[in-house]
């Protein structure tokens, strides 16, 4: 372990420091393994470390740590084929080994088994070892991950059999990657996404780079429309990004225009735009006609397939947005959102929906949003502050005039 002596006065937060440091300069084991043309099929970046106890001639036992992989090879790691499935192999001293091993399951690849390997027989590692030769502790693991994400761990987990505990932290892995490229769809463990809100330093001292959260980058914008017997009656061009709050956890998802499928229905005093994809049962917009000369839209409704296969259901009819007069085409630009429960919110950007009174198949004059209009806003807002600092100035000047008027009459 490396400590830095950053102040000259050592206390609790140099101990901190020694611990980061700690865990930064411990060994992070990587395989990248590739097909015969060379694509990754299967990748994996994590750090581990053993604690073994065995018995010892003395009638004792003793508690051996591993924790040195410097000399790692993963022969035998494979992409899997037909008959075999993918597995990481690791070699590291003479008998040691750890293999892990995974299987696909529909939508899902599952890390099935992890394989332990010790060699008794290594007296430097297990001195006065009573038993030798090699002994194996098999995990049955069967954890789910959804084909085409990186599952991620950085908080610690931990395996424990037969006197033998195996930590692991850190953990980046992805079986079955696709078109040989590793996935940026993080499947996180349940402990990273408790830790991240509740101790966010420890995230941050991770050295991965790859374990820094990305934002989300916007979604693409999509251009949706509704037809009846006279045409296009609904248009809508907007990016969707959809907030979901489950079991306290934030998921942000792009809805994907080129994946994306729409269907509707126009009525006088009401239009609906539906939109549905492989996991987006329905997504509905409801809108409706108010006081005969406006448009807004009332009600969204929601179904969708989570990542652990439950479905999530929100209905709200009673929303206020997108408001503007029938005949027109209501627009904005900026990211705007309308929040349809506490636990599901929908981000608009480059928005713009006329439900009623379509010509021709294309867009009415547009009513813009008053986010939008910062154009006018900033003069305004530039104009009331200099004319407030005009005012405190000529204040000042006054109240310096008199002080010094007053200076004078004292003396
Ligand atoms: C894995 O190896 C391939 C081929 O050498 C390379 O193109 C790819 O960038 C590597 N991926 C990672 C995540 O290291
Ligand atoms: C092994 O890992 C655990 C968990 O990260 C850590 O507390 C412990 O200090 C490590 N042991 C060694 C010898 O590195
Ligand atoms: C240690 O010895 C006891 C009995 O002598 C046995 O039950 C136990 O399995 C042994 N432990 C290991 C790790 O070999
Ligand atoms: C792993 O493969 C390398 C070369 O590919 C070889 O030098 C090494 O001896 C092998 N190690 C084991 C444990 O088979
Ligand atoms: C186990 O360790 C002993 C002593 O280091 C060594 O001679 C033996 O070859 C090792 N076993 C294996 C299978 O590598
Ligand atoms: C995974 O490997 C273990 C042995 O390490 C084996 O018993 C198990 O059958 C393997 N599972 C699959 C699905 O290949
Ligand atoms: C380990 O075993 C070798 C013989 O196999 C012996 O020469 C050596 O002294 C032993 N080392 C310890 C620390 O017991
Ligand atoms: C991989 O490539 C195929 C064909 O080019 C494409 O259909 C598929 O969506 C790609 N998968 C991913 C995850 O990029
Ligand atoms: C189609 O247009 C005609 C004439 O503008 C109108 O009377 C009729 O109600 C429209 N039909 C529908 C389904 O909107
Ligand atoms: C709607 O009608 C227009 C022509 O009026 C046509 O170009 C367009 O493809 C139709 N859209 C759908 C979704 O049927
Ligand atoms: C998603 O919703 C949560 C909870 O309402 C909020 O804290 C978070 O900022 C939202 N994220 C985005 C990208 O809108
Ligand atoms: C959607 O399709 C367009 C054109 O085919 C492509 O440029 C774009 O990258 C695709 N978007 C996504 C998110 O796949």
């Amino acid at each position: 372990m490396v400590c830095f002596r950053l102040s000259p006065a050592p206390g609790s937060g140099l101990v901190l420091l020694c611990l980061v440091l700690g865990a930064v300069s411990s060994y992070a084991l990587e395989v990248n393994v590739t097909d015969s043309e060379k694509a990754t099929c299967l990748y994996a970046k994590w750090q581990m470390n053993f604690t073994i106890q065995y018995n010892t001639t003395s009638k004792n036992f003793k508690t051996a740590t591993i924790s040195d992989f410097s000399t790692a090879t993963y022969n035998g790691s494979v992409c899997g084929n037909d008959q075999n499935n993918p597995k990481i192999v690791v070699q590291f001293g003479s008998g040691f080994s750890w293999i892990v091993n995974f299987t696909k399951k529909e939508s899902a690849y599952l890390i099935d088994s992890i394989s332990f390997s010790y060699n008794l027989s290594d007296n430097a590692t297990f001195p006065d070892a009573k038993e030798k030769g090699i002994l194996t502790v098999h995990d049955l693991v069967g954890f789910r991950i959804p084909l085409n994400n990186i599952f991620r761990c950085n908080s610690l987990s931990t395996l424990e059999k037969n006197g033998v505990v195996q930590y692991y932290w850190d953990v980046h892995v992805q079986a079955f990657v696709q078109n040989g490229t590793v996935s940026t769809k993080e499947f996180l463990c349940e402990k990273d996404k408790t830790s991240t809100t509740v101790v966010p330093t420890i995230s941050t001292t991770t050295p991965s780079p790859t374990t820094t959260p990305t934002p989300k980058e916007k979604p693409e914008v999509g251009s949706y429309s509704v037809n009846n017997s006279n045409g296009t009656c609904l248009l809508a061009t907007m990016g969707l990004q959809l907030n979901i709050t489950h079991n306290k956890v934030a998921s942000v998802i792009n809805i994907n225009p080129n994946t994306t499928d729409f269907t509707g229905s126009c009525q006088p005093q009401t239009a609906l735009l539906r939109l549905n994809s492989s996991n987006i049962k329905y997504l509905d917009f409801v809108f409706a006609v108010k006081n005969e000369n406006r448009f807004y839209l009332k009600e969204v409704n929601v179904s969708m397939y989570l990542v652990n296969g439950s479905v999530f259901s929100i209905a709200n009819n009673n929303l206020s947005y997108w408001d503007a007069p029938l005949g027109s085409s209501y627009m904005c630009n900026k990211e705007q959102t309308v929040s349809v429960s506490g636990a599901f919110q929908i981000n608009t950007f480059d928005l713009r929906v006329q439900p009623f009174n379509v010509m021709e198949g294309k867009y009415s004059t547009a009513q813009e949003c008053s986010l939008d209009d910062d154009t006018i806003l900033i003069p305004i807002i530039v104009g009331a502050g200099l004319s407030g600092l005009i005012i405190v100035i000529v204040i000042a000047y006054l109240i310096g005039r008199r002080k010094s008027y007053a200076g004078y009459q004292t003396l």
